[in-house]
């Protein structure tokens, strides 16, 4: 979607470099004059409305976390067309994140490898920016997906999620509560059914009357993705996001050398198309109709979105296609779904 040139610069482009430089643009589009000219040019086909967790989403395509770790760009991807905006992972202390590099693309798989390692500004600085949120308008809709902080404890993980959550939840439409992504040391292990009942009846009740989504890896077991989705609904959560991206490495087409060279870290893009949509049916297998399944991993045209809600999704997110695709990626999916609803 990028014209040949933008393509040929961004991808010579350090890419961390390249998200930042991008994300200023994005920037720039949230605000006055640009704002509406964005916005007229991808407002999202009225038919494509959603109603799920008590609102009603312009587009049932949203950003998946970590694209807007501090909560900066939620108008200009707002205007560019995105439903809903997922922001964070934010820990309740300010982290700077792992050594970089830390981002890796793999072109060939239209994938790419990150461990950026939660690397954000702290829930203290996130939220006055979702305080000012909830007064504009036109109002995006804005989750907070919420991490462990590096510097604490495995063990004290609860006390750490509740301080982002008490802090967090009551500004934001939905609370995310992250156990999922593989750069944090001890994370993924939070998923353990005995550990994760505690943690989310915790969460959940700080989270107080803001509806709480639980995100999960998608390198679990199917057993334990399905007791994970029943534990969920048996907490009374409003749903479950899936899924996280991958450490696993099958089935690149990139060379093995350039894949070992770009090291550890979480694999996501067109690879883990296959995995996401199994961990979707399974999970909307053994839950009921009204509890919200967000689906995410290697999602890139519209057809792909809508196999997500034909298999169950209620809403959908995406994030490494629009590193490939370009800014207007969003446009071009609520485009393909409104014209295949007319067909
Ligand atoms: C992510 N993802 C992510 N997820 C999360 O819950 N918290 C986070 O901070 C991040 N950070 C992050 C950074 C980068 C660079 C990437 C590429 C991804 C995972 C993301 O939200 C999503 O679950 C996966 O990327 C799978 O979707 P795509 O990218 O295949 O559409």
């Amino acid at each position: 979607m990028y014209p040949f040139f933008f393509r040929a610069v961004l991808s010579r482009l350090d890419p961390e470099f390249a998200h930042h430089a991008g994300m200023l643009v994005i920037r720039v589009l949230g605000v006055w004059p640009f704002a509406p000219i964005t916005r007229a040019i991808a407002k999202p086909h009225p038919s494509l409305a959603t109603r799920a967790l008590g609102l009603t989403f312009d587009s049932p395509f949203g950003v998946a976390a970590g694209f807007d770790k501090n909560v900066l760009g939620v108008r200009g991807l707002g205007a560019l067309g995105f439903g809903h905006v997922e922001a964070g992972t934010v820990t309740a202390i300010a982290q700077e994140g792992n050594p970089k590099p830390r981002l890796f693309r793999l072109v060939a798989d239209r994938a790419v490898i990150n461990r950026m390692g939660f690397n954000n500004g702290g829930a203290e600085a996130a939220a006055p920016r979702l305080e000012r949120l909830r007064r504009r308008r036109p109002r995006t809709i804005v989750g907070i997906n919420i991490g462990k902080s590096r510097a604490v404890d495995v063990a004290d993980a609860t006390s750490d999620y509740v301080r982002s959550a008490t802090l967090l939840a009551p500004l934001a439409d939905y609370l995310a509560v992250n156990v999922s992504s593989p750069n944090t040391p001890g994370l993924r292990g939070l998923q353990a059914i005995e550990t994760l009942a505690p943690l989310l009846e915790a969460v959940r009740d700080a989270a107080g009357s803001t509806p709480m989504l639980v995100k999960i890896a998608p390198d679990l077991p199917d057993d334990e993705v399905k007791a994970i989705a029943q534990l969920a609904v048996q907490l009374g959560l409003a749903g479950l996001i899936a899924t996280n991206t991958t450490i696993s490495r099958e089935g690149l087409v990139t060379d093995a050398a350039a894949v070992e060279a770009a090291g550890a870290g979480g694999l996501s893009g067109a690879p883990l198309k296959r995995r996401s949509l199994e961990v979707l049916r399974l999970v909307r297998a053994v839950v009921p109709e009204e509890f919200c399944v967000i689906s995410v991993g290697g999602v890139e045209t519209a057809d792909d979105v809508r196999e997500r809600l034909d298999a169950g999704a209620t809403l959908v997110q995406g994030y490494t296609a629009f590193l490939y695709r370009g800014p207007l990626w969003a446009r071009q999916i609520n485009r393909g779904l409104a014209a295949a609803g007319r067909r």
